[in-house]
């Protein structure tokens, strides 16, 4: 990148090995490092102020060093390696060759004249044995990544920020059909919840209040057949899905009805109010929420001002899902990487959110929470059943990311991501199918009360 409008770390590296540098500097550029190096100066008194410039800078938030003969013996890396020092920047050395420093100084050391001997010590006593030296074939990222971040350096699209995120839409392809099977997928999970917190309850005119309840496919597979429940509304901010939802329901008398509105507006209290108002209730008696928490940008807020909408009593249940959640054999760190990546990614929902349910009803004052837990495995599953598990954890993803592209279509490291995983997503796949592949996820649903 050598861009010094932004945070950089400067590289210092003796310009006979040009060549090899370029290619160091690519794979930092692989990673979004803003590298700093003098690609065109050559030594001299504009040199030296440069390099001072560069080093001093409060964007430098260190120095890389690149080892080899040359560099050991240049009186021009002594500048650098005495700024470096005088300007307390925080530093680390690859070697070139893929030796040890001692090993590399064993090649050479004999053959210095009197000068070079005296450059290469007092290069030395800057570069302590301490330090760290990576071998430039043994480079881990994650090490690098570790220590750049203590240099308070970051990745230059690591940060999502400024990314184009959209928010969820059911609209993507294929996305109505992976809902569909999901829900299946968790009817009786869902009806284990529902039922407890039935048993709790008393009355037989019962409300539900259902959070992000999409085209209605799961509030009606869920509620239609409960006699006590009488009336469903169903919010979501989807047009198109409330419009279809409230098509449906007309299937089902006067029971269900559904209203676009986004959880997050300012005035999502007043406007549930209202809409509870014109059907004639007087109190939720259980909120329902199904994988539509880790959308919001902060489900404490809603689940606050939810207590204004129940009635004397009511329970609140909230199914969602964990990426940590998802194991399996073999593939594992092909797993981990999707994961990992997608989670950089596609910053706009939280895909650690089954982890936090508890302590998110338990700070916003929930009472008697209890977790459920659903598993669901490959272990003896015909094809079918395993690439339907598949498609409902992984299929979306691809799709997420193409939708990510077509929002920021000039970003190549969005380009690069979309590409590796396509990639990765069918080999992925492919192991899926595989009969002693293994791969388990678990799902959380958490129910609170009110009282
Ligand atoms: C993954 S889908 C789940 C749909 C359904 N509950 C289910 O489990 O099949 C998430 C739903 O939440 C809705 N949603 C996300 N953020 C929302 C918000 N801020 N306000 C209202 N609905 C939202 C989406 O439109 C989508 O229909």
């Amino acid at each position: 990148m050598n861009d010094r409008t932004k945070d950089y770390v400067f590289l210092s590296y003796s310009h006979a090995e040009q060549d090899e540098i370029k290619k160091i500097v690519a794979k930092f550029d692989d990673h979004s490092y803003n590298l700093v190096y003098d690609e065109s100066l050559s030594y001299g008194d504009e040199w030296d102020l440069s390099v001072r410039r560069y080093i001093s800078s409060s964007k430098c938030k260190g120095v890389i060093f690149i080892i080899s003969e040359n560099f050991l013996k240049s009186k021009a890396i002594l500048t650098e390696v005495e700024y470096t020092a005088k300007f307390n920047r925080k530093f680390f050395s690859i070697m070139l060759y893929n030796m040890s420093l001692p090993e590399l100084k064993n090649t050479f050391y004999e053959k210095l004249s009197e000068n070079e001997k005296y450059i290469m010590d007092s290069i030395q006593e800057v570069l302590n044995n301490e330090q760290l030296y990576l071998k430039l074939s043994e480079i881990n990222w994650e090490r690098v990544g570790k220590t750049f971040k203590e240099w308070n350096f970051f990745p230059e699209k690591n940060d999502t920020s400024y990314l184009i995120q959209s928010k969820y839409s059911s609209q993507l392809k294929g996305e109505k059909e992976r809902l569909f099977n999901q829900q299946q997928g968790y009817m009786n999970f869902d009806m284990k919840a529902i039922d407890s917190v039935l048993d709790e309850l008393t009355g037989d005119d019962l409300c539900v209040l259902d959070l992000g309840c999409s085209n209605g496919d799961l509030t009606f597979s869920r509620f239609k057949d409960i006699k006590r429940i009488t009336k469903v509304i169903g919010i979501d901010y989807n047009e198109n899905d409330i419009r279809e939802a409230n098509a449906k329901a007309k299937n089902y008398g006067d029971k269900f009805h559904f209203y676009t509105a986004d959880l997050e507006d300012g005035n999502i209290i007043t406007i549930l109010q209202n809409i509870l108002a014109e059907n004639n209730i007087k109190g939720v008696d259980i909120v329902f929420a199904a994988l539509v928490i880790h959308h919001l940008n902060n489900p404490h807020k809603l689940m606050l001002s939810l207590y204004e909408i129940f009635g004397d009593d009511g329970r609140i249940i909230i199914r969602g899902s964990d990426d940590g959640g998802k194991l399996c054999y073999p593939k594992t760190n092909l797993l981990k990487e999707i994961l990992e990546r997608y989670e950089k990614l596609v910053t706009a929902s939280d895909r650690s959110n089954g982890r936090k349910l508890y302590s998110q009803l338990y700070d916003t004052g929930y009472t008697n929470i209890r977790m459920l837990y659903s598993v669901v495995d490959t272990c003896e599953k015909d094809r079918r059943r395993k690439e339907r598990l598949y498609e409902v954890g992984f299929s979306f993803r691809l799709k997420r990311i193409e939708d990510l592209l077509n929002q920021n279509p000039d970003n190549e490291w969005l380009k690069n991501e979309y590409d590796w995983f396509k990639n990765a997503l069918n080999e992925f796949k492919d192991a899926f199918l595989n009969r002693s592949f293994w791969y388990c996820n678990t799902s959380y649903i958490a129910i609170g009360g009110i009282k």
